[in-house]
């Protein structure tokens, strides 16, 4: 055989790699969520706990330019080597950092000097893949999740920054379906019962460390429901006095309602004709009755499930529930363009569990048995935030195709709810 036509191994391996892809594919899905924003509008931070467009891109590169390029390409230098001060989120490994409640006042590096960077970055990342080591192509694939991560934090941050503005403006228009008939009533579903295995190790593919190891749990005799609690569901909660009657609530949540005089979900406000809008990445429109609630806080969700005789799912309950069903099936953000953010969850998750809303369990995000978290910088990333957070599943219209599935624990604390979060009912039996 001609020497030309003898591939080796090395070869086959680099021809048929996905991670080059995966990357480009990332990396070009948030540049082309900002693709619309102006400079201020990619500066500007709503409230402490969201964070501008601008520092989502930058952070993001950040975390490729540290973890990469900086620990396993030799001789790579920093584009500039004040800005990871900036674009440190957490890592107290990498020392110290901006606040966090001050990164709408980044106003330099501009957004053209953030993308510039990213292009950088990028081909550098590019160039350097074929002769990564394992370890750092592991950093690669946790980058992308990474990214992914805040793909969805960016649109959501964005909402709330764009909330705040009177004009009420649309970022993204959408198509205005007619709104949907309201569904049927929750059918309740009998769970496994007995010992189950929930979590994952990554060994089908990539998770994060916080979803393993795989262990078993006991599920006692429950059921729960088809579908998320609706709009119209919740507009009966709000109509039968739910925000009023304290003996709903949790009394962490009713100091919550009282403090922050909390009447209806985020984002929802009363119409002229006394029914309910709500302000969304399209702008401001009815409350569409059939679609899942959104924007409601832990509290919320729980005080709704007490309210409706039933209960949050635990999360080894919505994880053995949802091996039933393909996370490709759910109403996600879609990774081919033009992207576009999600404006608000459609309802087409109806009959499975992934998509449209993130759902609160009532499982506080804790260690799984036997869970260390990695060595080094990265090991930050997860486990040192089991406190006082619970978690939520089964992704949202904002969360990247692909990115969720069905051990996947995402976690806000119980008064957030400036995601894309919902409820699904659980019950004993
Ligand atoms: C899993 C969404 C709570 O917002 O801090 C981003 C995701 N982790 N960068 C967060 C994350 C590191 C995380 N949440
Ligand atoms: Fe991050």
């Amino acid at each position: 055989m001609p020497e030309k036509m003898m591939a080796t191994r090395r070869d086959a391996a680099v021809l048929c790699d996905p991670l080059p892809a995966f990357f480009r594919q990332v990396r070009t899905l948030s540049a082309a969520l900002v693709a619309s924003l102006s400079d201020a509008d990619a500066t500007v931070q709503a409230m402490d706990d969201a964070s501008p467009a601008k520092w989502h891109l930058a952070h993001t590169t950040w975390f490729f330019e540290t973890f990469v390029l900086r620990d396993h390409v030799p001789g790579y230098a920093l584009y500039d080597e004040r800005w990871p001060f900036l674009f440190n989120s957490y890592y107290e490994a990498e020392g110290e950092r901006h606040a966090r409640a001050r990164r709408g006042m980044l106003t330099r590096p501009a957004l053209d000097e953030v993308l510039e960077w990213r292009a950088h970055v990028d081909a550098a990342v590019e160039a350097a893949l074929p002769g990564l080591s394992a370890e750092a192509r592991a950093l690669v694939t946790l980058g992308c999740h990474h990214e992914q991560q805040h793909q969805e934090l960016l649109q959501t941050d964005i909402l709330a920054l764009f909330a705040l503005n009177p004009l009420a403006p649309a970022i993204w228009a959408e198509p205005r379906t007619p709104p949907a008939p309201a569904p049927a009533p929750i059918r309740w579903i009998e769970g496994m019962r007995g010992i189950v295995e929930i979590g994952e190790n990554g060994a089908d593919g990539f998770a994060f460390d916080c979803e393993g190891p795989r262990h078993p749990v006991l599920l006692h005799p429950h059921a729960i429901a088809d579908r998320p609690v609706t709009n119209s569901e919740w507009i009966a909660f709000i109509d039968d006095g739910g925000y009023r009657r304290p003996d709903h609530w949790l009394s962490d949540g009713w100091t919550w309602v009282k403090a922050n005089a909390v009447e209806a979900p985020l984002y929802w406000r009363r119409a002229a004709d006394g029914g309910w809008n709500a302000f969304a990445l399209d702008g401001l429109h009815a409350v569409r009755p059939a679609a899942p609630v959104t924007h409601i806080s832990y509290y919320e969700a729980e005080a709704f499930a007490r309210w409706a005789g039933a209960r949050l799912p635990t999360e080894a309950e919505w994880e053995s529930a949802a091996r039933c069903f393909d996370p490709e099936g759910g109403n996600l953000l879609d990774r081919a363009g033009p992207a576009r953010p999600c404006a608000s969850p459609a309802g087409e998750g109806v009959g499975q569990m992934f998509g449209d809303v993130w759902e609160w369990t009532g499982s506080a995000y804790l260690p799984y048995p036997g869970f260390r978290p990695a060595a080094g910088a990265v090991g930050e990333y997860n486990g040192k935030f089991m406190s006082g957070q619970f978690v939520l599943r089964g992704g949202s219209c904002a969360t990247p195709r692909g990115h969720v599935r069905a051990s996947y624990r995402n976690f806000f604390y119980p008064h957030q709810r400036w995601q894309f979060a919902g409820v699904r009912l659980a019950k004993d039996l």
